[in-house]
């Protein structure tokens, strides 16, 4: 019999983080999936990991940030994902996810992601130039056949700024909330 006393075991999201010039914002990510009663923990590219605030997200999470390949033997840090949300996602990182290439933890968590049925989101951050390249397009394809939730950001013009203002972070919960039993 379960006991009603429990505390309440809630589905647990990992945030993957890229190397774009926003991803110091992810903590947006984190406080909107909170408030909609995930636990978090944050995996970040390498190049992203320079980007972020540590002890912040430490801090906010529970958890430290994720970025490199634990040693054999080494304890998981991070229970094991109901969901994902790749957020802010690079041209790179897009482009390896799509065609297996699994050189980060980030992208090695993202390609076993889909044998392992785990549900996962992407919210691009890519100027126009960016995605005009023939094999950005062929990527958010071959992630989208592979059940990839694909967010609706609108490239931004090279060389001006970029367009955090409109990058909507919660989207990522918008998009998983139908895969999942969680909350939205
Ligand atoms: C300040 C700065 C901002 C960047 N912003 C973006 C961006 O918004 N989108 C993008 O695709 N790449 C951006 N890049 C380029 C990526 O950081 C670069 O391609 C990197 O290799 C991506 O690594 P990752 O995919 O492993 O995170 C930026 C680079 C710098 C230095």
């Amino acid at each position: 019999m379960s006991d009603p006393n429990a505390p309440e075991k809630k589905p647990f999201l990992y945030v993957v983080v890229c190397a774009c010039g926003i991803a110091g914002d992810v903590g947006k990510l984190i406080t909107a999936a909170q408030d909609r009663h995930w636990d978090v923990g944050v995996v970040a590219t390498p190049q992203g990991l320079g980007l972020l605030d540590a002890e912040a997200i430490k801090a906010q999470t529970g958890y430290p940030i994720r970025s490199a390949w634990r040693t054999p033997g080494e304890a998981r840090p991070l229970p094991l994902a109901d969901a994902i949300a790749v957020a802010p996602a690079t041209f790179n990182t897009i482009n390896k996810w799509a065609n297996g290439i699994s050189d980060t933890l980030a992208l090695g968590i993202l390609c076993e992601a889909y044998g392992m049925g785990i549900p996962a989101a992407v919210l691009p951050y890519v100027n126009s130039a960016q995605a005009a390249h023939p094999a950005y397009g062929r990527s958010l394809d071959g992630l989208r056949e592979m059940g990839v939730l694909i967010g609706s950001y609108e490239p931004h013009r090279p060389k001006a700024g970029g367009g955090a203002d409109r990058f909507r972070w919660e989207e990522a919960l918008d998009l998983l909330a139908p895969k999942l039993s969680a909350p939205a």
